[in-house]
């Protein structure tokens, strides 16, 4: 696979035949934003995604499909506050080969992202969301790891200004896929027809920014330090977890919106 249209047209295929589309639920990533993550991963040799925020699933399950087609690893954190809702998702993905874990990320995603495991990772953040879910990310970014995601990044947030700075246009699949091939159109005219009466979020303008990393823009990100961060520096969040205090990293978070609303 050579270019990102190839790409798309392959990952657009999986969620056409897995029936993902009329599967999508309100809050959930839309099927085009996890196809371009899909085909941005497929095109960066990534052989193990860490995700944080799975919810009822719907996300990670069209990521246990695709990995589970060639052998490529997945692990999902969420804090699975809501029992129930908890057992029915991990039912949902029983069939597929992921790695749940429950548990906060501030803490989960330092301790998969320095287990060892894969040699080429992606990073992919439905919750937390902002500010704190970049810094957690940037921390958890070392020379494996090649694509960065993260939902929410709507026009005009500082975080999607920080997206485009270090990824260009291209980390939003619009910009990414001037000129897409059927399959993506296929899957793009199916989206709309099936959430955009309903849909909260613009059907026009993706919010999952996915962000490829080359040795610069991810020395950038690995060492950014912003006082939209406020206490939880990327740098201070690597520091707990290399000393194995993986729990107060996400005291640290708390501290942070305490004392700074940050
Ligand atoms: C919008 S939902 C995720 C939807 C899912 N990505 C999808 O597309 O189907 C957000 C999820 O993030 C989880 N979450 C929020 N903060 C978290 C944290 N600090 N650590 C782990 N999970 C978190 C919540 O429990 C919730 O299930």
């Amino acid at each position: 696979m050579t270019d990102i249209r190839e790409a798309a047209e392959a990952a657009a295929e999986i969620l056409l035949n897995g029936g993902y589309v009329e599967r999508w639920v309100e809050g959930a990533i839309f099927p085009c934003e996890m196809a371009f993550f899909i085909a941005v991963c497929s095109l960066a040799g990534v052989d193990r995604v860490i995700e944080s925020g799975r919810q009822d699933g719907y996300s990670t399950e069209i990521l246990g499909d695709w990995a589970s087609q060639n052998g490529r690893q997945i692990a999902s954190v969420d804090l699975e506050h809501d029992a129930a809702r908890a057992a029915a998702c991990r039912q949902r993905l029983a069939h597929l080969p992921i790695q749940l874990v429950k548990g906060s990320a501030y803490e989960e995603f330092g301790r998969l992202a320095r287990d060892g495991v894969g040699r080429r990772l992606a990073l992919i953040t439905d919750g937390p969301k902002g500010w704190p879910a970049i810094s957690m990310m940037a921390a958890a970014t070392d020379d494996r790891v090649q694509v960065v995601a993260l939902h929410n990044l709507n026009p005009g947030t500082g975080g999607r200004e920080l997206f485009e700075r270090l990824g260009g246009q291209q980390s939003f699949h619009e910009a990414a896929l001037k000129d897409p091939g059927p399959r993506w159109r296929e899957l793009k005219a199916r989206e709309i027809a099936f959430a955009g009466d309903t849909a909260a979020r613009s059907l026009e303008t993706s919010s999952l920014g996915v962000l490829r990393l080359d040795d610069t823009n991810r020395s950038l990100l690995r060492n950014a330090w912003r006082s939209e961060f406020g206490l939880h520096q990327p740098v201070m969040v690597r520091a707990l977890w290399q000393l194995g205090a993986y729990a107060a990293a996400t005291k640290l978070y708390g501290l942070s919106y305490r004392l700074l609303r940050r």
